[in-house]
């Protein structure tokens, strides 16, 4: 595809910092975290916002990390709103306290989404690895309150996935008006936790019928999203809707990415203090690496799904071959499928599938004056 007709990213995704109180074992940070002192600056963030509006982009998402932790981050929801994007907070809602939640209203913050991570204090503080079950509860409640939309984001695997319908009890009681079941993808620290949070097969069936019975009853009322786990599909997810299609990431120092993974990745970096966003998403190696099909090997490149699925998830191909071309291995036609199968075979096998012990992010320091929780 000439590089001149790529249409502009529909989304960004901010991430403003990699700090975060919570240390959660399927954490989408990097497995090196930038340090506070490191992060751009407010106007850095000015710029490039204006910048992702002039490249067309229509919805900011303010994310980390907590991006709660950024003392800026009402001036830069209010840029963005005056910018005419539509803005999301996606919180662990740790900090989202009254004052700050009206400052980011009048800001023109559009909606909120709340992570959540079980229906109860005791799984929850200790998946969250901080004390934080009601703090959240009391967020939601704040968020509906104040009158923005409700998503509550739970990330399914292995230690939760048997509470989904107490789950959804929640989700029922808060009023959200959308609830994403998102099943763990195996990446960075979820990847090095996996033999603890990949579920057995009958974990996911039960879990499936009992949201398909919500979804069933409140079909009026919420807006349930259940994202299935790829390792037990046939063929794998279009990620990302397509590398470089739709959406881009900007990291805490200025990196750009195509999704949240691809730092991992041995693509020269492209990083917003060194380039405009402009040539970054339509010019740069990291941008137009795997865009389109043109670039797929064997089987994928002679394949009828290769327009569906682009050929899988380059981030999975790398981190579980070492080679970023190669066909991702959840599909049943790629040579390495073997990978998932093994997994999936010692998940399901009551001699191996015992929770091992976890590690989760290391929480960031607090950085320079003028960051940190207000
Ligand atoms: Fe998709 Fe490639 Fe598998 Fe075909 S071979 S289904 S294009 S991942
Ligand atoms: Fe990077 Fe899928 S997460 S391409």
């Amino acid at each position: 595809m000439p590089e001149t007709t790529v249409d502009g990213p529909l989304g960004l995704l901010a991430e403003l910092t990699h700090a975060c109180p919570l240390s959660c074992s399927y954490c989408s940070n990097p497995l090196e975290l930038t340090k506070r002192s490191a992060e751009l600056a407010t106007a850095d963030w000015h710029r490039v916002l204006d910048e992702a509006a002039d490249l067309g982009v229509l919805q900011s998402h303010f994310s980390g990390g907590e991006p709660l932790l950024r003392r800026d981050l009402v001036e830069l929801v209010g840029h963005a709103s005056s910018l005419g994007m539509y803005t999301n907070l996606v919180t662990s809602a740790i900090g989202l306290s009254r004052p700050r939640a009206q400052a980011l209203r009048d800001a023109g913050l559009d909606h909120v989404q709340v992570s959540i991570q079980a229906d109860e204090p005791v799984l929850s503080d200790r998946l969250a690895g901080i004390s934080s079950f009601d703090k959240k509860i009391e967020a939601a409640r704040l968020v509906k309150e104040l009158g923005w939309p409700l998503t509550l984001n739970v990330v399914l695997h292995r230690q939760n996935i048997d509470r989904v319908e107490a789950i959804l009890g929640w989700v029922e009681e808060l009023g959200a008006d959308r609830v994403e079941l998102a099943n763990t993808q195996y990446y960075g620290w979820a990847l090095a936790n996996r033999s603890a949070l990949l579920p057995s097969r009958e974990q996911l069936e039960n879990a499936e019928k009992v949201t398909r019975a919500f979804r069933e009853r409140l079909r009026d009322r919420t807006d349930v999203i259940y994202v299935i786990p790829d390792y037990y599909s046939r063929y794998p997810k279009p990620c990302m809707g397509g590398w470089g299609d739709r959406q881009l990431v900007i990291g805490p120092e200025g990196n750009a990415w195509p999704c949240l993974s691809a730092h991992e990745l041995p693509l020269p970096k492209a990083n917003v203090r060194e380039h405009p966003l402009d040539w970054i998403w339509r010019s740069s190696p990291m941008f137009t690496a795997f865009r389109g099909t043109d670039w797929m090997p064997d089987p994928c490149r002679s394949c009828e799904r290769r327009e569906v699925d682009l050929g899988g998830c380059r981030c999975q191909a790398f981190q579980l071959t070492g080679d970023m071309t190669r066909t991702d291995p959840v599909c049943v036609l790629s040579p390495d499928r073997h990978l998932i199968d093994e997994a999936v075979a010692a998940a399901n096998d009551p001699a191996t599938a015992d929770p091992a012990e976890q590690v989760g992010p290391v929480p960031v320091g607090s950085g320079p004056v003028g960051l940190g929780m207000p």
